[in-house]
């Protein structure tokens, strides 16, 4: 029934759409059962759509391949992706620990109810606020980005009298990764402000100083893979490759731990990065001729190559509790932007091939990670059959007066003031990344399940945009 409704790359937009969008009875799109032309009518656009099948979807197929190849292991949601509450609080309902970065990620799942015993807490230059938070309440462990940020925990967790649980951020060598991916020479070449390196020693140091620090405990290793299809020539066997590569690397540096410390690294937190299962559509803003549907590899398969590396490291010993941190993963597929179009504007200049502008009432300021991760969002018309003719080199474009180009060098149909258009895969750092430039009001947040939608974060207005602004008297 998919077909019905028009896509810019039927083939591609198809892949990638989640198991939750359909067509409706009444020919209208529809996801996890509430037709979206509808819902952006009676609640108004711009407006995100977070389906709760797919974000569950997305969270147990993971957690139930990995434990299924690894029994000792555990998800946390890195909530930097997507910071919505009702989102956060269903995934730690579901079984997720959550990864907060530094202090008011920290304060914010704690006003929730969440138990620090369920948060890692991650973050550099933490601050002292941060560390003090750590120190008396606990947390499920903090991650150790440095020498100095380890005596000061020490000293905060001392006055509190309180032991805390650490694991110390490593930046690796990737020696064999970059025999197996030479794109990835950049990640290993720069000095990185997270963590510290293995290969000049620091990293020791700074395990040797959390294993002396009477306050601290140390239980294991961290480190961080960056999602490959944002930085590499992409494909599916490069990806495991990274991810198991990486933690090969770690193993390697934990067996070195255990000779030259004697102590256990009873955890190996291998950080998030993880694009399982579909495919993804990478788009570099600019070159639209480069954007490129990436398939992923599955969740089994994801789980085995990562975990036959561990194991074949830690044969005979007690093998380590296994952490991922992971956030774009979940939530990617799981959230859609519907916007409304205002203006349709034929363009010719000096001669060259003629465009057309698709303005619409959102703008990629409302997700300005697109730039940074190459991040592209299939645009769907809603309320049009997909037979409609489509003409080429649209661009669906924001109405700021930034560079505000959403997607470009797309097919789309003809298009009228009012009509609606649906962008897929806005559910990774987009919210939490938008901006409020030129005093746009931030979109209404649903959560949509079984036919029915409930706002879970209201719609910005413009009193908010400027609720922190004090104007001059007189
Ligand atoms: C330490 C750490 N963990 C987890 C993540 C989440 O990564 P992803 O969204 O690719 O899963 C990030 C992202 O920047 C990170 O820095």
């Amino acid at each position: 029934m998919t077909s019905e409704v028009h896509a810019t790359d039927v083939a591609g937009a198809q892949r990638a759409w989640p198991a939750a969008l359909g067509v409706g009875p009444s020919g209208g799109l529809e996801l996890d059962g509430v037709d979206l032309g509808r819902l952006a009518r009676e609640r108004g656009t711009p407006l995100w759509a977070i389906s709760r099948s797919t974000l569950e979807h997305n969270f147990d197929e993971l957690l139930g391949a990995f434990r299924g190849r690894y029994p000792r292991c555990e998800i946390a949601f890195s909530m930097k992706a997507h910071n919505t509450l009702a989102v956060v609080q269903l995934l730690h309902q579901r079984g997720a620990k959550l990864d907060c970065s530094a202090e008011y990620e920290f304060d914010i799942v704690r006003s929730l109810g969440v138990p620090p015993s369920d948060v890692v807490l991650n973050g550099c230059g933490k601050s002292q606020r941060a560390l003090a938070a750590a120190a008396q309440l606990g947390a499920r462990e903090v991650n150790i980005d440095s020498c100095v940020e380890a005596q000061r925990l020490d000293a905060l967790a001392r006055e509190a009298g309180n032991v805390v649980d650490c694991t110390v951020r490593v930046q690796l060598d990737y020696e064999r990764l970059l025999e197996i991916d030479p794109s990835y020479v950049h990640a290993a070449s720069a000095a990185d402000k997270f963590g510290s390196d293995v290969a000049s020693g620091e990293a020791m140091k700074v395990v040797r100083t959390v294993v002396d620090a009477p306050n601290l405990a140390f239980r294991g290793l961290h480190h961080h893979v960056v999602f490959p299809g944002y930085l590499s020539d992409y494909s599916t066997e490069s990806a495991l490759a990274h991810h198991a590569e990486s933690a090969a690397e770690l193993c390697r540096f934990a067996a070195r731990v255990r000779a030259s410390l004697g102590v256990e690294v009873e955890r190996l937190n291998l950080g998030g990065g993880i694009r399982a299962s579909g495919s993804i559509h990478v788009a570099p803003p600019g070159r639209p001729e480069e954007a490129t549907w990436h398939a992923l590899p599955s969740a089994p398969a994801f789980a085995d190559a990562v975990f036959s590396a561990i194991e074949s490291h830690f044969e005979g010993d007690e093998l380590p509790l296994v952490q991922f941190e992971s956030g774009g993963h979940m939530v990617w597929d799981a959230v859609v932007l519907l916007a409304e179009v205002s203006e349709v504007k034929e363009a010719v200049r000096r001669g060259g091939p003629a465009k057309r502008f698709v303005y619409i009432d959102a703008s990629a300021m409302m997700f300005v990670i697109r730039s940074m991760l190459k991040m592209a969002h299939p645009v769907l018309v809603v309320d049009r059959p997909f037979d409609t003719p489509a003409a080429p080199n649209v661009e669906l474009v924001g109405q700021t007066c930034l560079t505000d180009t959403i997607a470009e060098g797309i097919e789309l149909p003809e298009l009228a003031a009012g009509d609606l258009v649906c962008l897929l895969h806005q559910g990774a750092y987009c919210d939490t990344t938008s901006t409020q430039v030129n005093s746009f009001p931030r979109p209404e947040v649903a959560l949509l399940a079984e036919g029915a939608a409930r706002v879970v974060k209201r719609r910005e207005r413009l009193e908010d945009v400027h609720s922190r602004d004090i104007p001059l008297e007189g």
